[in-house]
């Protein structure tokens, strides 16, 4: 699956991951500036924010419930395509991805 970040600086990467990861995996793998994932993935630090390019919202999905709480709690939020990159997973639809890591 081919992701590309565009992160903290405004700088954009192209990067490919294979087999069962989430997108915070992927950022990590390839150290992406700004996809700190403090708590690991447990959706409980939001440190993993990114805003999803909104051609792709339909694809990435809806936050459930524990994500949709945690981004009530954190400032740069901007409606739908705000997303925790750790609760997406990167199945082979979202081939092409395009997400803006947030400022924190
Ligand atoms: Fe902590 Fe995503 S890594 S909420």
């Amino acid at each position: 699956v081919r992701v590309t970040f565009v992160d903290v600086h405004g700088v954009e990467q192209a990067v490919a991951g294979e087999g069962d990861l989430s997108l915070m995996e992927l950022a990590k793998a390839n150290g992406i500036d700004g996809i700190a994932a403090d708590c690991g993935g447990a959706c409980s630090c939001a440190t993993c924010l990114v805003h999803v390019d909104p051609a792709w919202v339909d694809r990435t999905g809806a936050p459930d419930d524990v994500e949709y709480a945690m981004l009530d709690m954190v400032s740069d939020v901007a409606g739908d395509t705000s997303r925790l990159a750790c609760q997406i997973r990167l199945t082979p639809a979202l081939d092409g991805l395009r997400v803006v890591v947030a400022q924190q």
